[in-house]
């Protein structure tokens, strides 16, 4: 990864010190056009930013994970395949702000994250980072979520109607409702494999995260997702 030219890793020390020199330049100096450019945000192995640089060739992808090892394959494979509209970017998503200017990006893909049920704080669809994505999202630019989690979905789909987020798309059963030619049925996450295997539902969001004046966290109560206390073994049975 030290060696790959479209991966970028970055330590803390380093980005407090000389910050990111890429930051509102990623377009002129590494993707050399002006084409918009969409985020997955914990990307794991990459599979969407890879798939989707396949399928858009018009639009820049940039995958973003903690865990170098996972994003290796995505980045591996971008390489092998001469993919010149496909970046990794080793961070934690809480600094993202440091690496994108406001309006340098079009799009944040959310694929299979951690629903956090306990810690709203955490959760990557609360309007804590609503107001992080803000920070380097175009005027109306789109947030995608793809979970097997009921809690996450339900939780997502109240916090975008209590700020009059535009929602654009939404099913609790993506396999069976969206077009059979739609994009998005076409790559599969590895998570996303592990839950269609153990028999569950992929849910889809697609919003636009307007400006708004002020956040207000939805304050419906949520039923939590049963099988996420099982260990594997019991959630396949
Ligand atoms: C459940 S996995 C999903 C991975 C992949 N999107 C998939 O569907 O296979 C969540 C991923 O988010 C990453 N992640 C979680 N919190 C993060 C954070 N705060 N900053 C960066 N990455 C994070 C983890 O390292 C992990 O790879």
């Amino acid at each position: 990864m030290a060696v790959y030219p479209h991966v970028f890793q970055y330590p803390f020390a380093t980005l407090q010190e000389k910050g990111f020199e890429m930051k509102g330049h990623w377009n002129e100096t590494f993707f050399k056009n002006n084409n918009p450019i969409v985020l997955e945000l914990g990307c794991g192995k990459g599979e969407y930013t890879v798939g989707l640089g396949k399928l858009f060739p018009e639009k820049n992808f940039i995958g973003t994970d903690i865990k170098g090892a996972r994003m290796w394959s995505g980045a591996k494979e971008s390489l092998e395949a001469g993919m010149s509209n496909v970046a990794f970017l080793r961070t934690s998503i809480e600094l993202i702000a440091a690496f994108f200017a406001l309006n340098e990006v079009s799009e944040i893909w959310l694929t299979f994250p951690d629903p956090q049920m306990k810690k709203a704080g955490k959760r990557l669809t609360s309007t804590r980072f609503m107001q992080l994505y803000r920070q380097i999202l175009t005027p109306a630019g789109l947030i995608h979520l793809k979970t097997d989690s009921p809690f996450l979905y339900t939780y997502t789909c109240e916090m975008a109607k209590a700020n009059r987020y535009p929602v654009l798309f939404q099913t609790a059963d993506l396999y069976h409702s969206a077009d059979p030619a739609d994009p998005i049925l076409s790559i599969r996450t590895y998570y996303e494999q592990q839950w269609l295997d153990r028999g569950l539902t992929i849910k889809y969001l697609r919003f636009a995260c307007e400006e708004r004046d002020s956040l207000t966290e939805p304050e419906t109560e949520i039923e939590y997702d049963p099988y996420r206390s099982f260990n594997r073994s019991r959630r396949k049975g």
